[in-house]
């Protein structure tokens, strides 16, 4: 397998397609977004989709444009702004950690994926995604599309959850020092726009020629799942 001909391919194809999202700067080298903003919006995408999350996301920003605005709210205030979003503990913790990192971190996040996982309410998933998306580390970004995408690049066999880890190890295979945050993304976009659930789009797919789940003719079986 070729993974720099792989990863230049799919970077290509994101300098292209990226999405515009009100959260995201352009792909390539210069810009990093703001931390506060990468995370605000990866907690918010946990729980809904693009679309959805867009207008909260703008809302949150204009009333509180950083980290410290948002910690001094009062509990009531962010459960009445997040209502429409669902599962409020996790607005909570969105508190708890937008507190931790004025009162703790003088309002500036930390900038490791370690530093990061120990706020209140961040988890693997958020803590590698801001490491990579506004710090620019090389951080495993795992989420159920990029899962997806493994388990057809790589025609893996066993079904979800149990291929878990090993999707995750394969996630981890192809990533490099290299434009981490733009890798991250460009892994998200294609699940969520041509290698999507039910109809993928192959036609449409950068990196079909490293396909195995393509070449097997049936790319859509992939991930197996476990009957229920
Ligand atoms: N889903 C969650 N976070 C995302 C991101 N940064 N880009 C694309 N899709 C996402």
């Amino acid at each position: 397998s070729d993974v720099p001909a792989l990863r230049a391919a799919l970077l290509d194809w994101y300098d292209v397609h990226a999405r515009s999202l009100v959260w995201r700067t352009p792909p390539g080298v210069g810009t990093r977004p703001d931390p506060y903003r990468v995370w605000l919006s990866e907690v918010m995408l946990q729980q809904t989709t693009t679309p959805h999350a867009t207008p909260y996301f703008l809302e949150f920003t204009r009333r509180w444009p950083t980290v410290g605005d948002l910690a001094a709210v009062e509990d009531g205030e962010l459960m009445a702004a997040w209502a429409g979003l669902g599962y409020y503990a996790r607005a909570r913790n969105l508190l708890a950690c937008a507190r931790a990192v004025a009162s703790e971190h003088d309002g500036v996040f930390p900038d490791t994926e370690e530093g990061l996982l120990a706020l209140p309410g961040v988890g693997a998933y958020t803590a590698a995604a801001v490491a990579a998306i506004a710090f620019g580390r090389a951080a495993n970004v795992v989420d159920g599309n990029v899962e997806r995408v493994m388990a057809r690049l790589f025609a893996v066999e066993t079904p979800v959850p149990a291929a878990r880890p090993e999707l995750r190890r394969l996630a981890g295979s192809l990533i490099r020092d290299e434009r981490p945050g733009d890798w991250a993304q460009a892994l998200m976009d294609l699940g969520a726009t041509v290698c999507r659930p039910k109809s993928p789009f192959c036609g449409d797919c950068p990196i079909t020629r490293w396909c195995a789940g393509y070449a097997s003719g049936q790319p859509e079986r992939y991930p197996l799942k476990t009957k229920k």
